[in-house]
């Protein structure tokens, strides 16, 4: 193959590495075109997320204390009520409950 090419005229040789070239920056704009795309589409998708629905943390008597403490601390306190057997157990279908009030923002 490289021998057929050497004995090619010269300027043949350089249109053929031309149009290489070409082809590969048209293939390299495809994939920037379509990464710009997908960005586009990402940022519409997040611009369009639901507002966050999840109830927040009450603001009633039993809450007040927990409003004002670092949200790790609050934490340690939410289940001596909220597991099965306290005051107020979670419902059966309750999300995993690692870190309350990353779900259940203060207000
Ligand atoms: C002293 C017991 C107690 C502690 C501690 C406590 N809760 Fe509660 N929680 C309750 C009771 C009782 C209710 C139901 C009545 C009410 O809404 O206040 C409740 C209700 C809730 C609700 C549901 C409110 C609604 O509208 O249905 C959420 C969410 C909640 N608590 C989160 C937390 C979090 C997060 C913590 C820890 C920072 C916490 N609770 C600590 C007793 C407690
Ligand atoms: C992954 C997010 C998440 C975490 C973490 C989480 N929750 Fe929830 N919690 C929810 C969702 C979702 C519901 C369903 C009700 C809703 O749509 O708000 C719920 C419901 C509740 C309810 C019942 C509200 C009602 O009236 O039915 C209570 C009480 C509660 N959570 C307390 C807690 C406590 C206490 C913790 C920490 C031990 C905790 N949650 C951690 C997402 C979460």
């Amino acid at each position: 193959m490289a021998g057929a090419l050497r004995r090619f005229p010269l300027h043949l040789n350089k249109v053929l590495q031309n149009g290489h070239l070409a082809v590969k920056k048209k293939t390299r704009m495809i994939y920037n075109l379509a990464f710009l795309a997908f960005c586009a589409g990402l940022l519409l998708f997040l611009w369009n997320a639901p507002p966050e629905t999840t109830i927040k943390l009450p603001n009633d008597e039993i809450h007040a204390g927990f409003h004002h403490m670092k949200k790790k601390d609050a934490e340690a306190f939410c289940v001596k009520c909220h597991n099965p057997k306290g005051t107020a157990p979670l419902p059966k279908d309750h999300p995993p409950k690692y870190r309350c009030l990353f779900c259940h923002k203060v207000r």
